[in-house]
């Protein structure tokens, strides 16, 4: 299954929830491919050391601007059956590059991802704080959705847009198929905003919306300046029990 966790809006926690999505899956046995598609290569950092130059050629650039194969890109980590396709600042300048290309330019990672899907239980796609031809790829190369909103400040503004980019993708026949599997809260905590961002949600998105929530936890956040994910770095965290919970959500959808 492919699945993209995206939202428009920055900081809501797509990178934390695709890296612990992907680990948590790898450790209950699944063969997971985690993709960064976002030039700022956060998700990226946390599975290659800052002492590594990352390079655009052994990137995901390559694939989407010349068309190379994915798999001599794909990199192990140090959770067993989980690999990684970096990313690389170059990929900032995708949506200039490819603004003249008429040929397949929202169907590349889609396309990349046809030779080495049939290797993986699960392919995790971290997407960029935008609706760009990146971000389009994902949507046509996915099957489902996964969006965090952040419970933390008023979040429903953006959410209208990522359904009519959704609806975009479906109705011009690019990916007729792709649904959202839910919509995850993070940031939660015991305050007022907190709460009516939440009720907002499960009012709008009904039963979309995750049961899980996932707390603000610090341990979260210092996983990745470890270089790892935080069922490695803090397993009795209150941060990895909610992702926990919410991989067994995922795993009965
Ligand atoms: N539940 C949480 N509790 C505390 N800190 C968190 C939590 N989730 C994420 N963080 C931290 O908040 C920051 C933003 O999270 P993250 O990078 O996952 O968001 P993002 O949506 O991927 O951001 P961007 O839009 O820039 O890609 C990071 O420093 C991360 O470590
Ligand atoms: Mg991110």
């Amino acid at each position: 299954m492919i699945i993209s966790v995206a939202n428009q809006k920055g900081g809501v926690a797509k990178s934390t929830t695709a890296i612990n999505l992907a680990a948590g899956l790898s450790l209950e046995g699944y063969k997971v491919l985690l993709i960064d598609t976002d030039p700022q290569a956060n998700t990226t950092r946390v599975f290659i050391h800052s002492d590594v130059e990352l390079e655009a050629d052994k990137s995901l650039y390559n694939a989407i601007i010349k068309f190379s194969p994915l798999s001599p890109i794909i990199q192990e980590t140090k959770t067993d059956n989980l690999h990684v396709v970096p990313s690389h600042i170059r990929l900032s300048s995708v949506d200039l590059e490819l603004a003249q290309a008429f040929d397949n330019r929202s169907e590349r990672l889609k396309k990349a991802l046809s030779k080495v899907r049939d290797r993986y239980d699960y392919v995790i796609i971290d997407n960029p704080p935008s609706l760009g031809l990146l971000t389009i790829n994902s949507f046509v190369a996915s099957e489902k959705l996964i969006i965090p909103v952040s419970t933390g400040f008023f979040a429903l503004t953006g959410l209208v847009q990522l359904q009519e980019t959704i609806d975009m993708v479906k109705q011009t026949q690019l990916n007729p198929e792709l649904e959202i599997m839910g919509v995850l809260c993070t940031f939660s905590d015991r305050t007022n905003v907190s709460r009516d961002v939440e009720d907002q949600l499960r009012e709008y998105f009904g039963d979309q919306v995750f049961t899980t929530t996932i707390p603000k936890n610090v341990s979260l956040e210092e996983a990745h300046s470890n270089y790892t994910h935080i069922f490695d770095y803090a397993p009795n965290s209150s941060g990895a029990k909610a992702y926990k919970a919410f991989i067994k959500e995922v795993l009965t959808k």
